[in-house]
């Protein structure tokens, strides 16, 4: 695994960040029921890209940790997934439920799938922060998708 395939992961990564973004901004405008949910997540997402986008600085200088094979098939699996959630959103194929259910899913599949080893390799101070944050900002956008299957009865 070269440095370069190493950026180009961080890349897919930012890309997944983004389209997690438009998949929220896309259930927003579907249901206005859970706009501010949506909207507030969306917003967070952008960030989330624009924190990948900052790790080719630390890219350059060499301090990514090298990503294990699992680690990078997740990635790909990852970003797979969100760009099928983002084609069934766009057709307009989900209804609250199933947009909450399946938002839920793939929070939870990021953070404990990637993120969570990308948290535990690296031993740069600031970059490790920052992978922290994603991780955290992760499982808090799957609890706050949580409460809404809960305020919207999907969870029994
Ligand atoms: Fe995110």
């Amino acid at each position: 695994m070269t440095n370069r395939d190493n950026l180009q992961k961080v890349q897919t990564c930012m890309k997944i960040e983004s389209t997690f973004g438009e998949i929220y901004k896309i259930f927003a405008a579907r249901f206005p029921k859970e706009k501010s949910l949506w909207e507030g997540l969306a917003k967070e997402e952008d960030v989330h890209a624009r924190m990948f986008l900052m790790c080719r600085g630390f890219q350059r200088a060499g301090i990514i940790p090298e990503m294990t094979p699992e680690c990078i098939t997740m990635i790909d699996e990852t970003m797979e997934l969100v760009r099928m959630v983002k084609e069934k959103a766009l057709r307009g194929e989900l209804s609250l439920d199933q947009a909450l259910e399946t938002a839920f899913s793939l929070e939870f599949t990021s953070v404990e799938r990637y993120l969570s080893e990308l948290v535990a390799k690296t031993n740069e101070g600031d970059l490790k922060k920052l992978f922290s944050t994603l991780l955290s900002d992760g499982r808090s956008h799957a609890q706050r998708i949580k409460d809404a299957m809960v305020r919207n009865g999907c969870l029994k």
